[in-house]
């Protein structure tokens, strides 16, 4: 036993390549958190369930599911859901954190500072668009008569630390509140050398809230005007609002400046709309960097989309038939945040130490997380295919490492001291790994026949003659 032991701590410390200190240290760190929260053995620790509304109105809302903090997760990363109603705008903002936006279905134009440029993107299904922080940007739903579905990561490694994230709304009035509106009102009178009245007028008008209809349905807005204007113009006015925030100059704020930006007045153009700003990226058109007949997954990471260097962050898209499961794997160097886009399915999470973290089924909207190091698969139901999508805190090459299938990491360490590990004859365990012709996507057992549960017996003694801590974890 303690030879099997010593076995398999050096598989584990072969495939990650830590020392097992970390590995112990992890599990206290993640041991004490777990406590501290006051939840016991709950799956829920997986799933992020904490949504709360950070914007609802009548046009739209966004919806932000939170991470969990403290030391156990590398990098906290919150999911946003952005829903906006035909013709609408999210009125421009900056924000205290990197965002990077998927739009899951219908349409939009993002306007958004590169550098000293503003640039205008279209977006359609499956587009990526990176929004660093700090940088003013707004959304409008340009589908006809579509809703927009928009899912962002969230990353608030550069936050103030105040909340899931902190919007200021330059424009604005009771609702959103600008970031203007903390001045004392003397001081606003002064810096835009405006009478107390004018100002009023101003500071009150928008009420509608950060989501905001721009049709003709509905009362013309001050951010209607704003659309209508050419598009250099409008580029124009949202770049004289940003001015302030570039860091190569020293900030040159004029109230009257900005208010002239946001509210009308025209000044002459001086410079053009940036071209040389990074376009957006389309998932869905990516090749499968892997697929067989079970399913297909594709991974974006720098080397595809250089924006995601500046955030370190992955993205990638699996989609499993009915049935089938992405095989036991770990990612070794990264914190995995999913969504489930489609259908239904289900999650396994292991310990480290090989006792089951998570075995929950799963819906359209889902959010889970697997923090680096521990083993994990997703399951398809048979109903039909299941389809997700995520983001990795690390934007190299991720390279899981497969533990079960024919390209496992149990392959790679074929040896007389593996066979030794697991206590059983080589030609034994040669067999066993042999069983398994596919790799990476595996199909699912074919229904059970009756006597199931004599079946699972049956399974249930292999796997514990095989005696691999590993794979106990799992169902
Ligand atoms: C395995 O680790 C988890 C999390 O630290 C802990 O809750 C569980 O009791 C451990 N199980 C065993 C058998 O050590
Ligand atoms: C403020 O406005 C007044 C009258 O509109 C104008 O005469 C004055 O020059 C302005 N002051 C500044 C600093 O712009
Ligand atoms: C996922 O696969 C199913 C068939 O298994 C297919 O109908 C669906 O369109 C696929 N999804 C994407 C995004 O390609």
């Amino acid at each position: 036993m303690g030879n099997r032991v010593t076995l398999l701590l050096l598989v584990l410390v072969l495939c990650y390549g830590v020392g097992m200190a970390m590995g112990y240290r992890e599990e206290e760190d993640w041991r004490r958190e777990r406590e501290e929260r006051g939840k016991g053995e709950g799956e829920d620790w997986f799933l992020l369930q904490d949504s709360k509304h950070v914007v609802k109105t009548d046009a739209g809302d966004m919806r932000v599911v939170k991470s969990l903090g403290g030391r156990i997760i590398d990098r906290p990363m919150h999911i946003g859901f952005i829903r906006m109603e035909p013709k609408t705008l999210f009125i421009p903002q900056y924000i205290d954190s990197t965002l990077i936006i998927f739009v899951r279905r219908g349409e939009a134009k993002v306007g958004c500072v590169y550098k000293d440029e503003l640039v205008e993107r279209r977006l359609k299904m499956g587009d990526l668009y990176r929004i660093p922080a700090g940088s003013p940007f707004y959304l409008v739903n340009t589908g006809e008569g579509q809703r927009l579905h928009i899912i962002c990561s969230i990353d608030n490694s550069e936050s103030l630390g105040l909340g899931v994230f902190q919007s200021f709304f330059i424009g604005g009035g009771t609702n959103p509140k600008s970031v203007l509106a903390g001045f004392d009102p003397e001081t606003l009178r002064t810096a835009f050398n405006v009478t107390g009245a004018e100002l009023g007028e101003i500071m009150t008008r928008q009420q509608d809230g950060p989501i905001v209809y721009i049709s003709e349905s509905h009362p013309p807005s001050i951010w209607t005007k704003f659309l209508q204007l050419r598009e250099e113009e409008r580029l124009q006015h949202l770049k004289r609002m940003v001015e302030p925030y570039r860091e190569e100059e020293q900030p040159t704020w004029s109230w009257r400046k900005l208010l002239n930006s946001v509210f009308g007045q025209e000044n002459a153009m001086d410079d053009r709309v940036g071209h040389r700003a990074p376009d957006s990226y389309n998932l869905y058109k990516k090749r499968p960097d892997f697929r067989n007949k079970y399913g297909w997954s594709v991974a974006l990471d720098e080397s595809d989309y250089t924006p995601l260097r500046h955030s370190g962050i992955g993205v990638f898209l699996v989609n499993l038939t009915a049935g089938s499961m992405m095989a036991p794997h770990v990612n070794p160097t990264a914190t995995e945040y999913g969504i489930i886009l489609r259908g239904t399915g289900t999650i396994q999470i292991v310990f480290p130490n090989g006792t089951t973290a998570m075995n929950a089924e799963v819906k359209e909207g889902d959010v889970f997380w697997v923090p680096r190091y521990f083993p994990f698969c997703q399951i398809a139901s048979r109903a039909g295919p299941l389809e997700f999508f995520g983001f990795t805190t690390s934007a190299r090459k991720n390279r899981p490492q497969f533990l079960v299938g024919a390209n496992s990491v149990l392959h790679a360490l074929r040896s007389p001291e593996l066979a030794a590990a697991f206590g059983v004859s080589e030609k034994r365990i040669q067999r066993f790994l042999d069983a398994q012709r596919e790799a990476v996507i595996l199909p699912g057992t074919p229904a059970s026949p009756p006597g199931k549960d004599n079946e699972k017996k049956v399974v249930e003694k292999v796997i514990r003659s095989f005696g691999s801590d590993l794979v106990m974890g799992f169902d």
